[in-house]
């Protein structure tokens, strides 16, 4: 087990709040206290990206939760890192189950994502897991390992790179992984990046846990060597958030 990775925490608003409630969320976090060994990051809305940055803590990062593979041009509706830059964030989510699983984005897609966005300067949560079925069918060391290889092309620096585990069955059901089901991927994933990046890579990535966290349960799973923190969907929007920063 290390301490050397810092414990991290991200909310994921998906697309939820509006100025008011995002108000109170600056409001639990300020007062916190939040355990300073704890990085923590929101994924918002684009449209409250600069709203967002300008009234949080410096401290707290912000990330979008999506962008395009390319820093501008003809592609209505998207946004580049160049942008999501230009708005004073430093982070974006990537390759989340609803991304790839309600707009059909793909491992390459995302792949060409992540690495434009790094390209860019930006700092990555890179999201992956499995569906129900395919755990069923004991295929979840099959599925994250094709997630992970699609991915390893385009990382070109790993330093900024979080990687969030977030099994599909997990996600917004309140049926949370148990620590020991989590702990198990998570040590696979860093046993592949040993194997197919380096033992450094492998020490030093966070890999994260995501699928219905919450206050009762963060406890159990901060205490697993393999896991380094979480991302956290609807418990990120309201102040008990800051029990599960303070998990470890
Ligand atoms: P919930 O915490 O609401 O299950 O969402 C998890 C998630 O998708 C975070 O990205």
């Amino acid at each position: 087990m290390s301490s050397s990775r810092k414990f991290f925490v991200g909310g994921n608003w998906k697309m939820n709040g509006n100025k008011a409630s995002i108000d109170g969320i600056i409001d639990f976090l300020k007062k916190g206290p939040l355990n300073p060994n704890t990085e923590v990051v929101v994924g918002c809305p684009q449209c409250y990206l600069s709203y967002t940055r300008e009234n949080l803590p410096e401290e707290i990062g912000v990330a979008a939760q999506n962008c395009y593979k390319v820093p501008k041009g003809a592609f209505t509706g998207e946004i580049s890192p160049a942008m999501i830059k230009d708005c004073g964030c430093k982070w974006v989510i990537l390759g989340h189950s609803e991304r790839r699983n309600v707009f059909g984005e793909s491992d390459e897609l995302i792949s060409e994502k992540v690495g434009h966005a790094l390209e860019a300067g930006l700092k990555v949560i890179a999201c992956i897991g499995e569906k129900l079925e395919e755990r069923e069918n004991n295929q979840t060391d099959e599925v994250v390992f094709a997630q992970m290889t699609a991915l390893q092309p385009n990382i070109t620096d790993w330093s900024r790179v979080v990687l969030a585990y977030e099994p599909v069955w997990a996600i917004g059901t309140g049926k949370t992984a148990t620590p020991e089901q989590a702990q198990d991927v998570h040590a696979k994933l860093r046993n592949w990046l040993s194997e197919n990046v380096s033992s450094e890579v492998a020490e030093s990535c966070r890999i994260i846990y995501g699928g219905s966290v919450s206050p009762a349960n963060c406890a159990e799973l901060a205490k697993m060597g393999d896991i380094d923190g979480f991302l956290v969907g609807g418990a990120s929007l309201k102040p008990d958030f800051v029990t599960i920063i303070n998990a470890r």
